[in-house]
């Protein structure tokens, strides 16, 4: 077994303090809010308080924190780049009794426009192990990296198995809890543990792929018992055996239009992909958004059926529980939603359910269209949907 440890959080190999600074440094799939000490470039903000090694801002804006900029501010705020800090921050709301919301990306999420009360902890934790064993690649990244940088790197070293989900934004902590999916592939076919802060026990744990009870875009974290986890690690297995997976309809028609006598490379299937989400996908550093916005619902055969008669193309999937829609098409060619705004709210003109803030959007705003637009699908098919994104508050 060849071990490779390839970088860690700078304050971990040289002792660097981290301090946090304001939201000035963009880069392509978020804000970089903190700097090394030892790189310089640090500033202390108003309000800080130094609490042990951890500080504790109030009143901290998260809009700049989330790619749909939308809500308020955290009531205490702390970002932490170590599972130690981490441990610390939970300490110090559970003595004050606060709530814990645990921020990554904030690419599948709004915040209130009230804010969120508590402390919000931005999970930045880095780290990046490698293990190579025979054909497969073992990637233990830390919860605070970005993703697609893993997919890049995944990419550019020839390892199969994460490069579907090119150019999707957030991180890497979020990548179990939403179990991220795109172009065919969901991220927990490449989890094999989570590694997570117990707050409860005040212990770390790992978790096996099959106890993060994975489904589409769900996981345990989602749920009542899973919500003492905080993820700090996971680990992804990849191969070095090439495997395209080019089943899904924009992959496929792509690979057709370019096929040769050889597979497709890792880089080509990336730029694919990331080519096909640019066209269906704002630039979230232009236009505020989330994705998609609800998720493609799963209803009955006998209510796929019905609706067939009446709309002939409409796609569907069958799954185990029943037959799971494709909920864009539903809004585009049913409801004639595509590109349809409400004051700072719309849909997005390439991809009708991904919806976008146009402007400065609030929560309220946003809440509001997304009941309007539950409305009209129920009203038009029926169909009871469930948002994807989360709401901080
Ligand atoms: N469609 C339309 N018009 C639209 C949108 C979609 O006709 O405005 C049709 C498409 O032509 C296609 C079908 O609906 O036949 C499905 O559309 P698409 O392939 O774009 O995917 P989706 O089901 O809308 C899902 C995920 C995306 C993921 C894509 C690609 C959910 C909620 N969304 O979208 O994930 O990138 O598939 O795999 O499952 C996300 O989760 O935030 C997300 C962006």
């Amino acid at each position: 077994m060849e071990m490779n440890v390839v970088c860690f959080s700078c304050n971990e190999s040289h002792g660097a303090q981290i301090r946090t600074v304001s939201p000035s440094t963009k880069t392509t799939f978020g804000y970089v809010f903190q700097r090394c000490a030892v790189a310089g470039k640090e500033a202390r903000p108003m309000n800080e308080e130094t609490r042990g090694d951890i500080s504790i801002e109030e009143q901290v804006p998260l809009a700049p924190y989330t790619t749909f900029h939308i809500g308020g501010a955290a009531e205490y705020f702390t970002s932490v780049e170590n599972i130690e800090k981490l441990r610390k921050a939970v300490q110090w709301a559970k003595a004050k009794k606060f709530p814990v919301t645990v921020l990554g990306g904030g690419s599948n999420v709004f915040v209130a426009d009230a804010g969120v009360r508590g402390l919000v902890i931005h999970n930045h934790i880095t780290g990046r192990e490698i293990v190579k064993e025979g054909d497969a690649v073992l990637l233990t990244i830390g919860a605070g990296e970005v993703f697609d940088d893993i997919v890049a790197l995944a990419v550019s070293r020839g390892w199969w198995g994460l490069e579907n989900l090119s150019c999707i934004p957030g991180s890497v902590g979020a990548t179990p809890i939403q179990n991220i999916g795109a172009y065919g592939v969901e991220v927990a076919e490449r989890i094999v543990f989570v590694d997570a802060y117990d707050k409860e026990t005040d212990t770390s744990v790992r978790l096996t792929g099959d106890a993060c009870l994975f489904g589409y875009r769900d996981s345990l974290f989602k749920h009542a018992e899973g919500k003492r986890y905080i993820v700090t690690r996971v680990t992804y297995r990849l191969s070095k055996t090439p495997a395209p997976v080019l089943h899904y309809r924009d992959l496929a028609a792509w690979n057709e239009a370019h096929k040769t006598n050889e597979l497709p490379t890792l880089t080509e299937i990336r730029t694919a992909v990331c080519a096909i989400r640019s066209r269906k996908f704002p630039d979230w550093n232009v236009l505020g958004t989330a994705g998609s916005f609800f998720k493609n619902p799963t209803i009955s055969d006998a209510h796929f059926s019905a609706l067939l008669e009446r709309f002939p193309e409409l796609p569907g999937y069958k799954t185990p529980e029943g037959v799971k829609v494709a909920l864009g098409w539903i809004l585009d060619r049913v409801l004639n939603v595509r590109g349809y705004r409400s004051g700072t709210v719309g849909t997005y003109e390439g991809q009708a359910l991904v919806v976008v803030n146009y402007g400065d959007a609030t929560s309220a705003e946003l809440e509001t269209f997304a009941r309007d637009i539950a409305q009209k699908i129920f009203d038009a098919t029926e169909i009871v949907v469930e948002w994807e994104v989360t709401k901080l508050s």
